[in-house]
């Protein structure tokens, strides 16, 4: 399969990438790195992407920013970077990208444990999270010739020196855990999952 994976050169998206690279040819985008560089707060970026890459078998997303600070703190702007970024780049990467996707190819977005478990400082990321959540739900109930899922996982393990203290309590999850979820997604036959990896 020929498979775009947008945040390919990130801490979970590197992870995936060495999981397909043997037997996929690989795309990687990145906003600063990769095959292709794309900015996914932008639509504009996105269809340029597309227009270089051409037709491809599996869509996948490892990237999405999100403003963590206090709710109280937090502007209007501030919510809009998660607005822009994780959900509407997200989804502007599948409403643009369906139409470079083979017939039986696959979305896989990612989310992550806020959705459903939030933590202090992340109204924003948290709700983004939800946002993506439904939108798979929904989208894979129209999308005819496509699967759509989400991978939500907790603090991967690769990154719990960096998070650990924003998740008290919270287990660090194996490398081959959250792999295996997006492998799941992409190689597997469900859509409209969440695919949720949190222990
Ligand atoms: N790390 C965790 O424990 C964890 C757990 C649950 C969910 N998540 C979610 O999983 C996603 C990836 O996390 P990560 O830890 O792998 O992040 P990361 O290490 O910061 O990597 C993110 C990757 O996405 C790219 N990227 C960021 N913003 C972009 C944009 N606007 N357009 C295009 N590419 C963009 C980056 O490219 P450049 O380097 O070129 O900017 C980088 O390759 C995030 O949405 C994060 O919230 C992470």
């Amino acid at each position: 399969m020929k498979i775009l994976i947008v945040g390919g050169n990130g801490t979970i998206g590197k992870r995936v990438v060495d999981s397909l690279k043997e037997k996929h040819e690989l795309v990687i985008a990145g906003r600063s790195t990769g095959d292709v560089t794309v900015d996914i707060s932008d639509s504009g970026s996105i269809q340029n992407m597309f227009s270089q890459v051409g037709n491809v078998d599996a869509i996948v997303c490892t990237a999405g920013e999100a403003k963590w600070a206090p709710f109280e703190s937090l502007s209007e702007e501030d919510f809009n970077i998660g607005l822009k970024s994780k959900l509407m780049g997200q989804v502007n990467l599948v409403r643009l990208g369906q139409l470079f996707l083979s017939d039986g190819g696959s979305f896989t977005l990612t989310t992550g444990i806020l959705a459903d478990d939030p933590v202090l400082n992340t109204t924003s990321a948290a709700m983004v999270n939800g946002g993506i959540h439904s939108f798979v739900k929904a989208a894979s109930l129209e999308l005819k010739n496509h699967r759509i899922n989400a991978v939500s996982v907790g603090v991967v393990e690769d990154a719990y020196e960096k998070y650990q203290d924003y998740f008290p309590g919270h287990n660090p999850i194996p490398t081959q855990k959250v792999v295996n979820a997006y492998l799941k997604s992409i190689l597997g036959a469900g859509t409209g999952q969440v695919i949720r990896c949190y222990e």
